[in-house]
């Protein structure tokens, strides 16, 4: 009895391990899949409602028509076997978050793709082809938001260094009092020991007398 509970323990344990492979493996809700043939166009997608992840083996990835501004890290690289990824027809936002889309469009040999792939903001840079793009004009939108970066970044530090003064003063105000109360310490042993220690000069005065 024992033992057939084990071996359905077992064969349990082995299924759900297999479910998980084949989750992993399977097509995103809002996608439609053919065999390695992977189509989430049309699907009104946002950069924050795509897919965090595609079947590890997507060959092809139609992303195109959705109102997708840009690509999180990553996401292409992670498909080895990716031979196509369907861009066109979103709304890419060139700021700092294209860069890289942008890295990986450069590359791509498969020009057709790249001239597929405009920025629709911001108003200056509308129509540009993303892999074409200098990288000052893609930072120049960045300079803002590096700004306030490097301005909160300098005021952690300035409350960091104040925090660390604060426990400075602290520590001396204590090792100030910490030998203060050693002091007045020694001084009550001391005053303790007063009349012992003054027999051996006595001795030595009379020590002295005798001899002159
Ligand atoms: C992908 O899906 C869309 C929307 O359902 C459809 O219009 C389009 O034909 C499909 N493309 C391919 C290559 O299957
Ligand atoms: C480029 O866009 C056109 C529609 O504008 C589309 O028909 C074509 O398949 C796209 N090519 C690639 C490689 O994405």
């Amino acid at each position: 009895m024992r033992c057939h509970l084990l071996v359905l323990k077992v064969l349990l344990s082995v299924l759900s391990t297999e479910m998980m492979t084949m989750v992993q493996a399977v097509c995103p809700p809002m996608c439609s899949c053919r065999e390695t043939v992977v189509n989430c166009s049309k699907r009104g997608l946002t950069t924050a409602t795509l897919p965090s992840s595609f079947p590890p083996h997507t060959s092809e990835l139609y992303l195109n028509d959705n109102h997708l501004t840009s690509l999180p890290n990553n996401l292409l690289e992670s498909l080895a076997s990716l031979r196509l990824a369907h861009l066109h027809g979103n709304p890419w936002s060139c700021d700092c978050g294209i860069l890289y889309l942008r890295g990986w469009l450069l590359k791509e040999r498969n020009d057709a793709l790249i001239r597929n792939v405009t920025c629709s903001s911001p108003a200056h840079l509308r129509g540009r082809l993303v892999v074409y793009l200098v990288e000052e004009e893609v930072l120049e939108s960045c300079r803002y938001w590096m700004c306030n970066l490097a301005l909160a970044s300098q005021i952690s530090l300035f409350i960091f260094i104040v925090v660390q003064a604060l426990l400075l003063v602290s520590v001396i105000l204590f090792l100030r009092r910490f030998e203060r109360l050693t002091r007045e310490a020694r001084r009550t042993a001391a005053e303790t020991f007063t009349p012992g220690d003054d027999a051996p000069s006595n001795e030595y005065v009379m020590l002295k007398d005798r001899s002159m």
